[in-house]
């Protein structure tokens, strides 16, 4: 908690570190109500920065010290100084060893950083800054030690003692009983991680690009047993394919990953001993969602992944953090195209960056992808520093294609192997390998918002020329008035009447040589690019697989969206024309009902989606992607002033709409669907990933029709279906449904036969707190009640705090103010318990000034309210502060 006003920690102060440890030796002693760590440290003076001695500043939090000694000199209390963050002593020898014995107690941990226990097994979560609160050290990335770490716990309660490395002497002494892990390559101890637990694990092996063995473990609760091959699985893909792709081999004997039922965030990558959210890692079809299933698949991937990219070559400071991240994010979303649909990957992705990061860019806690300032690491962790970060890296790539990107990466491995270092270094290896300067590219790392990109043409049908002109600029963000250009890659084609790819020359290229498709590079304000030998008037596919994280505004009209719809040979255009063209009616819709004129429908979407119903080249995943309409948080994103009930009512009018213009062939694909899945059985792969989501997509339009038979076969559905995907859409469906008495039903029967495991029960609360039918507040803070719920696990958070104030818009944003004044309690609550959370909970408060004044005025009193809290935690004070600013 706060005592002063916490300090900005700011990028060019950054300073090598005064001392280094070479060596790390720990000993955990667990007991129930308190730990012991023993710190033995091999250190030196950092020899790159001379010979004078200057005081060492050790951090350490919420440690209580009971013993510390320097070169086995027992020291007292007039020999240091220590305050809430800091410990600080005057070494004598460049070389010295320091001793310490501190005084923790795991169980009253309720931030979940550091050292706690989650259920009845101790873990760890040391990034960022975590590792303080276990040991007084130099917490900070760019000191790398070797760590020997033995624990020591009582052998019934925990059989299991795991830390990074490998195990090299284990013993018992009466009850209790000890393990010896040594982590042969030095890491920063944001890697560092112990676990004591009782708990069963899977095993596998993975033979190496080499030759050599290594053993896969994966570590759950005993009740779990049952829920691991799917994350095993995949963890043997991704490990084949990062060296297939990128070159890159384990390293070590022993790779293992822990399941925890408390955790902050998804998943962390320590060295050899990953620990997962439990909600990451845990599946088997009667259980876990597709959506499951692939959030799995990918974040085994990402943290694996981090092996190279993170732990192998680090980070030097905090501000690089994207270098790591954003790089991470773009090697796991690759490996997720390759083994799913790589169109409906990006549609995933670029859906989710232009709902969450645009608005985040928008709004006062808009940050660049290396950030100059910081309060709280903690509340770095954003959509900007891993999904802009990916786009960022992605443009690279695109921008030096394939063969030059991976001999970029090569080259960064083996430059950096065993260091720590920045965004610059990892831009320099891609310049070494390209002779690209890419100095003005860089600007994507230091300015902050969201470029937009207005794009005319024109044809000059004589000359069979054809020109393009893109203007871009890019609002101002907090502390960033003015924006230089970016360099942005504009991937494009275009088409001909007949829907053909037309073939050009583009004049002024590198290569100028015929071809159908392009990537045109954006550096200035203003530029024209022009065709030639363009032989018909052509309509433009515009940054086609979303080429770069920007708006682009080109007047497209209706007719030459449904026309890209059809024809555009780019899957992911095809899908962006038709949202495109959904945005145009609903905001039709929203100007009817603002004039209170009568709703008119435009029939174009409906022509549309059923051309793509119909179309037997398109597969269903693509299918489901297209008639998946716009989000509503979208929709609001694209606003000037967002417009809540007003928006939602608009979508809602279309979609009813819709399934009534569609209700037969969305009917007749249900029933063939559904016929289809009940004769499959049930795997999470691809082909039927996409069937299910096409038959969801399709019943819950068909419910808007309030039909019997329908609800009969939504609740047959829910009763029969053998897996989640198909039982979870159907109760959603009941929720959001008028058959009100069918959907208690429902509901209450899931929760009977789920209510022994929490990850099911997650769904069960979200389900609820996101429909605008029955998530009213009086029901949320009814769910906070039930006996599955607990404040102080974050997956609960997220599934009913989170659920209501992100997907359950018309509620949260009731205009009396009360979803308002229920988050702000919420908020409260959380922050005397786990800062992280509070910090992020709060999100949707911080968007304040994108809706009516009205609601602006409800929002920003419960922010000020907060603010004037007698103590706020470090996360909460910076997080009000930059939005209240
Ligand atoms: N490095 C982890 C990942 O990207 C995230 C852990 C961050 N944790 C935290 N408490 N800030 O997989
Ligand atoms: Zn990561």
């Amino acid at each position: 908690m706060r005592t002063e006003q916490p300090k900005l920690i700011r990028l060019v102060d950054y300073q090598q570190p005064d001392y280094l440890i070479d060596e790390t030796h720990l000993t955990f002693e667990l007991y129930e109500d308190y730990a012991l760590v023993h710190a033995h440290l091999v250190m030196q003076r950092n020899p790159a920065l001379g010979c004078d001695l200057p005081r060492l500043v050790l951090d350490g939090v919420e440690l209580q010290l009971l013993h510390l000694a320097m070169d086995d000199q027992v020291l007292t209390a007039a020999d240091y100084q220590v305050d809430a963050e800091q410990l600080s002593l005057q070494p004598l020898r460049p070389s010295f060893t320091l001793d310490s014995t501190v005084r923790i107690e795991p169980q009253n941990n309720t931030a979940l950083e550091g050292l706690y226990k989650s259920g009845e097994m101790f873990c760890t979560q040391c990034e960022a800054q975590g590792f303080r609160k276990i040991t007084y050290y130099l917490d900070r990335p760019d000191v790398m030690s070797s760590f020997t770490t033995t624990v020591i716990a009582e052998k019934q309660r925990y059989p299991i003692l795991l830390s990074n490395g490998n195990l090299i002497e284990e013993g018992v002494e009466d009850k209790r009983h000890w393990a010896t892990w040594q982590d042969p390559h030095k890491k920063p101890a944001y890697l560092f991680a112990v676990v004591a637990g009782d708990l069963w694990s899977v095993e596998d092996s993975f033979t190496t690009m080499n030759g050599r063995e290594v053993t896969l473990r994966i570590f759950v609760e005993p009740e779990n047993i049952d829920k691991c091959q799917h994350a095993m699985n995949s963890l043997k893909k991704c490990m084949r394919w990062d060296e297939e792709q990128y070159g890159r081999e384990y390293d070590l004997d022993i790779f293992m990953i822990v399941a925890v039922n408390d955790f902050n965030m998804g998943a962390m990558e320590n060295k050899g001993l990953n620990i997962f959210n439990s909600s990451c890692v845990l599946a088997k079809p009667e259980t876990s969602t597709d959506a499951i299933f692939q959030r799995i698949e990918s974040i085994v991937a990402h943290e694996y992944f981090h092996n190279w990219s993170g732990n192998r070559v680090t980070c030097r400071d905090w501000f690089q953090l994207s270098l790591k991240e954003g790089f991470t994010v773009f090697r796991d979303s690759e490996f997720s195209a390759d083994m799913n649909s790589r169109t409906v990957k990006r549609i995933e992705d670029a859906t989710f960056l232009r709902t969450h990061q645009f608005a985040e860019d928008a709004g006062p806690l808009a940050h660049p992808v290396r950030p100059p300032e910081y309060m709280e690491i903690s509340n770095f962790y954003t959509w900007t520093i891993y999904e802009k970060g990916a786009e960022v890296v992605r443009m690279l790539h695109t921008l030096l294609g394939p063969e030059r990107f991976r001999q970029g990466s090569d080259l960064y491995f083996e430059r950096h192997d065993g260091q720590a270092v920045t965004c610059d270094d990892f831009v320099a290896a891609m310049e070494s390998v390209s002779g690209m300067d890419l100095t003005q590219f860089k600007r994507w790392y230091s300015q902050a918002g969201t470029p937009v990109l207005r794009v005319t043409d024109e044809y000059d049908a004589e000359r069979q020329l054809y020109h393009i002109d893109i203007a871009q600029s890019c609002p101002a963000t907090p502390g960033q008035a003015n924006k230089q250009p970016f360099v942005i890659p504009v991937a494009m084609g275009l088409l001909g009447a007949e829907g053909q790819a037309l073939s050009a020359r583009l004049q002024d290229a590198e290569q100028c040589v015929t071809q159908d498709n392009w990537v045109l590079t954006l550096n200035q304000a203003q530029q024209r690019f022009t065709f030639t030998e363009v032989s018909e008037r052509p309509l433009p596919s515009l940054l086609r697989g979303f080429s770069a994280p920007v708006k682009l505004h080109y007047d497209y009209s209706r007719e030459q969206l449904a026309f890209l719809l059809q024809h555009d040979s780019d899957g992911f255009n095809r899908w962006e024309a038709a949202q495109q063209l959904a945005v145009q009616v609903i905001e039709e819709v929203c100007e009817q009902l603002r004039t209170h004129a009568p709703v008119q429908v435009d029939g174009c979407l409906a022509q549309s989606f059923a051309a793509v119903l119909n179309n037997p080249h398109l597969d269903t995943a693509l299918q489901a992607e297209i008639i998946s309409f716009p989000s509503l948080a979208y929709l609001l994103e694209l606003q000037e002033q967002a417009d809540v009930q007003l928006t939602d009512k608009a979508r809602e009018a279309v979609r009813l709409y819709l399934a009534e213009q569609l209700a037969e062939p969305l009917q007749a694909l249900y029933n063939r669907l559904r016929e289809q899945a009940k004769q499959t059985q049930y795997r999470p792969e691809a082909e039927q990933i996409g069937n299910r989501r096409l038959q969801a997509m399709a019943l819950s339009y068909l419910t808007l029709l309030q039909r019997d038979d329908i609800v009969a076969a939504t609740v047959a559905q829910f009763e029969q279906a053998d897996n989640m995907t198909e039982r979870l859409s159907a109760l959603s469906c009941l929720v959001n449904s008028t058959a009100q008495s069918q959907a208690q039903a429902a509901l209450v029967q899931f929760a009977e036969e789920f209510a022994h495991d929490p990850l099911v029960m997650d769904q069960w609360f979200s389900v609820q707190a996101a429909s605008s039918v029955l998530g009213e507040l009086a029901h949320v803070r009814q769910l906070m009640q039930h006996p599955s719920f607990s404040i102080k696990n974050p997956n609960k958070v997220r599934a009913v705090i989170g659920a209501f104030t992100q997907h359950n818009l018309p509620q949260f944003h009731a205009e009396d103010g009360s979803g308002y004044v229920f988050l702000a309690e919420q908020v409260a609550a959380l922050d005397a318990l786990n800062p992280q959370m509070s910090a992020r909970i709060i999100t949707p408060l911080t968007r304040w000034q994108r809706y009516t004044p009205a609601q602006q005025a409800l929002m920003r009193a419960q922010l000020e309210q907060l603010q004037a809290l007698p103590k706020l935690s470090k996360d909460l004070y910076e997080v009000l502060e930059r939005t209240l600013a």
